[in-house]
């Protein structure tokens, strides 16, 4: 088989041009621009590590903040940088208080990593966490807000729900689900690990207690950079997961939660430094910037999809509009699954040794099976997942 293009925006990124990278999704991939303004303010910190960090990083940060913020409506005194989604996730999970016997609700379909984070801090106080099962494939979304507030009972205190989950690549009506539990009075902590860059976010609007994103997906800055978002009128609640000087710095005119995020002891913050640079340069690779960009992806993850159903003989697993920039596929014929998820599925292995292709596979329970998921950022093209579809077609004897 002939090895596919990517697309012409491609030589934007530094991705090995052997492999057909159709897995953005995990780990995001980096534009060479976005690499060098790292590498460049990585040059300013050891130019002068003191003045980088006592004079230049609280503004630079403040900056940051500020460009995240326009993107995604809300104040930017209400973020804090952190490292990634399960820093977010844990922050929050290990700062508040519960009783025993609260609930929480957590779909099936959570990263297993913020999962295990709930279920320690669980045992720790006697919390009841109730998983809520969603159907996929899934006829519709208002099957997954039913599910969720189906599972409210008087003693629940927090839901976490995914703006997009990792296995089943759903988009989640998390605006609805967040209005109905918040107004009544049950805070949600969004997960929006693949949030920023890829679905719409008006924070200040949707009103959830705690969302948390990361950047280095689908805003393709540097690995490490995300963000976490407190409601004002929970910030006294929350604490970084390293307590530093910002728990007794005199507060002046700011606020705790400013302090206590803005320094959590000297760490790696070239990859915030670069979060302006990257909003701005990616959006001026396309016109009509982030809104075009998140509108064209969505529209090449609908159409590889397409492709590899058709091809496969696969029935979709979801409307389209549950689909963001990633798309989860099960995959036909004798494959039932059944292996573990810290486990290789040696198909991944098979496509990556002997089609170059660099796509996830795994098992999942409900329904058995096994199964692929897609992801389309501007350096795919159509091409790539006809090539794919092809390899899956001879590997599973279509
Ligand atoms: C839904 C979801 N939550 C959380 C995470 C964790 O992200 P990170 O490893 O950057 O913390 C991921 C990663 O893929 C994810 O898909």
């Amino acid at each position: 088989m002939e090895m596919p293009n990517r697309s012409k925006l491609s030589t934007n990124w530094s991705l090995d041009p052997s492999c057909v990278f159709l897995n953005h999704g995990s780990f995001g991939a980096t534009p060479i621009f976005v690499q060098e303004e790292q590498n460049r303010w990585r040059r300013v910190v050891e130019n002068e590590p003191v003045k980088f960090y006592e004079d230049l990083a609280p503004e630079l940060m403040l900056e940051s903040r500020k460009a995240i913020a326009k993107m995604i409506g809300c104040d930017a005194d209400d973020l804090a940088l952190i490292e990634n989604a399960t820093t977010g996730v844990n922050t929050i999970i290990r700062s508040l208080e519960f009783n025993q016997g609260d609930e929480i609700i957590v779909p099936d379909h959570a990263y297993q990593a913020c999962r295990n984070a709930i279920d320690y801090v669980a045992k720790r106080w006697g919390v009841i966490v109730k998983t809520c099962k969603i159907p996929f494939p899934i006829k519709n979304k208002d099957i997954a807000v039913d599910a969720i507030m189906s599972k409210v009972t008087n003693k629940t205190v927090l839901v976490m729900i995914d703006t997009v989950t990792s296995p089943t690549g759903l988009k989640m009506p998390f605006e609805k689900i967040v209005k109905k539990l918040e107004s009544k009075g049950i805070n949600v902590l969004l997960d929006a690990a693949h949030g920023i860059g890829m679905v719409d976010l008006n924070l200040d609007e949707m009103g959830a207690s705690f969302t948390t994103s990361n950047c280095h997906k689908w805003l393709c800055a540097p690995k490490g950079s995300a963000f976490l978002h407190v409601r004002k009128d929970l910030q006294h609640k929350i604490h970084p997961l390293t307590i530093s000087h910002g728990m007794t710095f005199p507060l002046e005119n700011t606020t705790r939660f400013r302090h206590e995020f803005d320094w959590t002891g000297t760490r790696d913050i070239t990859p915030h430094c670069t979060l302006p640079a990257t909003i701005e340069g990616i959006a001026n690779l396309i016109e009509g910037g982030w809104p075009e960009i998140m509108k064209m992806n969505h529209k090449l993850a609908i159409k590889g999809r397409d492709i590899i159903c058709k091809r496969l003989g696969i029935e979709k697993p979801c409307p389209d509009e549950m689909i963001a920039c990633i798309a989860t596929l099960p995959l036909p014929g004798n494959v039932s699954g059944g292996i573990p998820l810290h486990e290789s599925d040696p198909l991944h292995k098979l496509l990556q040794e002997k089609y170059n292709i660099q796509i996830p596979v795994w098992s999942w329970e409900s329904p058995k099976g096994r199964f692929i998921r897609i992801s389309a950022q501007l350096y795919n093209s159509e091409e790539e997942y006809h090539y794919l579809a092809e390899a899956l077609a001879t590997e599973l004897e279509f």
